[in-house]
């Protein structure tokens, strides 16, 4: 690790992120291991898995949508916390919004904890936007969305399905209630989709409990300016696209294994909606899929808040649509079958070399021989408030991606010296080669310094 550079952040008033000086604050949390990923863009990597997800969604969309969708996969990481949280409905209190939750750059600065940072600037783009069918209308968009990918952060614990940075998709469509075509491109759309899931996609299941509530005063009802024909269209339309999108990918894998082994039988794909809640959508919902016999959350969306037009600028009475936000790395993860999120971000040649030239297909990723995982616990009394996710940051910072995992294992109150005591157990391993016992103890070593300067805890031999 750079200590040099790290002295010189926390001492210093400013840092650098993508060529620009942002002013520093007692806030700023951000490391200059975070920031070596700032720029990095697996999902613009086409020899990257997380490139073809991406591409191969974006491809579902355009496929069953008279216009095709606005692709923005360039919006720079850093945002102000009005971008992220405020224009978003984001409640004061917000657990989001916590600094050991959040890489914040300094007050009004940080790195984008979802792409749903950027869909206000979108919305104001599309309504901008002079080609819509109705010139007179400018304001009102009909039958227009928009493909955010990007890169986000977030400060999370550590196993092999958590990075603290990883990529999302957003992505909306809107409509206008005056125009009269709206409904039937609706439902020629919807038809459409169904006519391809159908065709494609025969053993598909999906439960759905339409939780769309009648009681405007139910935290995921319907929105009062809306009706309930309104709502049920958008969100039937929504669902469908989605189960769309996820299917597509499943497919291709599915099609990739029976070329390779001619008696391969397509597992039943299961898929179901529950309900959710996010400041920005009402109603709102979550959609799982069952792979692998087990139920995996893949993405969350919702209608549309009129507050989120309003925000925009745009005739927010006149428009309704839908949003969703979709993870991409946990998807490639399962279907290329990477059992380790470090891999992702790999530069070994033997897990480059799979993916070089490959761009488009979706297949099983062969593991290669992976080196010894040798934990050590860190035990020590707190003297003060401290978030697990504050240890997790000083093993990330000191370990980077030789840390394997790190969980709290263990959590007493000893009476007699009226202490609490907190174990940790960090797991270390290197992808790329064996490390030596001395290697950990000297990053371990630093780990407990750190903890001992940062939050005077006393370590317990
Ligand atoms: N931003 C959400 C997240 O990071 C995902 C999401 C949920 C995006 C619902 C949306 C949405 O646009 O409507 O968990």
């Amino acid at each position: 690790m750079n200590n040099l550079l790290k002295t010189l952040n926390k001492a210093s008033s400013h840092l650098t992120i993508l060529n620009k000086k942002y002013p520093t604050s007692g806030k700023t949390n951000v490391t200059p291991n975070i920031i070596n990923h700032v720029g990095l863009n697996l999902h613009n990597n086409k020899n990257s898995p997380i490139y073809t997800i991406r591409e191969l969604i974006e491809n579902s969309f355009d496929s069953a949508s008279y216009r095709k969708f606005d692709k923005y996969n360039t919006f720079e990481p850093v945002v102000t916390v009005k971008k992220n949280f405020d224009d978003l409905g984001f409640p004061a209190d917000h657990v989001g919004r916590s600094k050991s939750d959040t890489y914040y750059v300094n007050n009004t600065h940080l790195l984008r904890t979802h792409t749903s940072a950027h869909e206000v600037e979108c919305f104001e783009a599309l309504s901008n936007c002079n080609d819509h069918q109705d010139p007179t209308k400018s304001s009102l968009v009909n039958g227009h969305g928009y493909l955010i990918s990007a890169d986000v952060y977030r400060r999370d614990e550590i196993d092999k399905t958590h990075y603290p940075v990883f990529h999302q998709m957003e992505g909306t469509k809107t409509w206008t209630r005056m125009n009269p075509e709206t409904q039937k491109v609706m439902l020629e759309e919807i038809e459409t989709m169904d006519g391809l899931m159908k065709k494609n996609f025969p053993s598909l299941t999906v439960e759905d409990k339409d939780y769309v509530r009648d009681d405007d005063k139910h935290e995921n009802s319907k929105q009062e300016y809306m009706t309930k024909e309104e709502t049920s269209l958008v969100v039937k339309h929504m669902k469908k696209s989605l189960e769309l999108a996820v299917a597509t990918l499943l497919k291709h894998r599915y099609d990739h294994d029976a070329l390779k082994d001619k008696s391969f039988k397509n597992p039943e794909i299961k898929m179901r909606w529950i309900e959710a809640y996010f400041p920005w959508t009402k109603p709102s919902f979550e959609l799982e899929i069952y792979y692998n016999n087990e139920w995996l959350e893949v993405l969350g969306c919702g209608v549309t808040r009129n507050s989120v037009f309003k925000n925009a600028g745009m005739e927010s009475e006149n428009q309704i649509g839908w949003a969703f936000g979709i993870g991409l790395d946990r998807l490639a993860m399962l279907l290329y079958n990477i059992k380790d999120i470090r891999l992702l971000w790999s530069k070994d040649k033997r897990f480059t070399s799979q993916f070089e030239g490959r761009t488009g297909e979706i297949f099983e990723f062969k593991p290669f021989s992976t080196y010894a995982i040798t934990t050590r616990d860190v035990s020590f009394y707190k003297t003060k408030e401290m978030n697990p996710n504050d240890v997790m940051e000083i093993v990330r910072d000191e370990a980077n991606t030789w840390c394997y995992s790190c969980e709290l294992i263990d959590e007493f109150h000893n009476k007699k010296v009226d202490k609490t005591s907190n174990t940790y157990r960090i797991s270390y391993q290197n992808l790329e080669r064996n490390i030596t016992n001395e290697e950990i103890n000297a990053i371990n070593d630093k780990v407990v310094d750190r903890l001992v300067a940062e939050f005077e805890i006393e370590p317990r031999l």
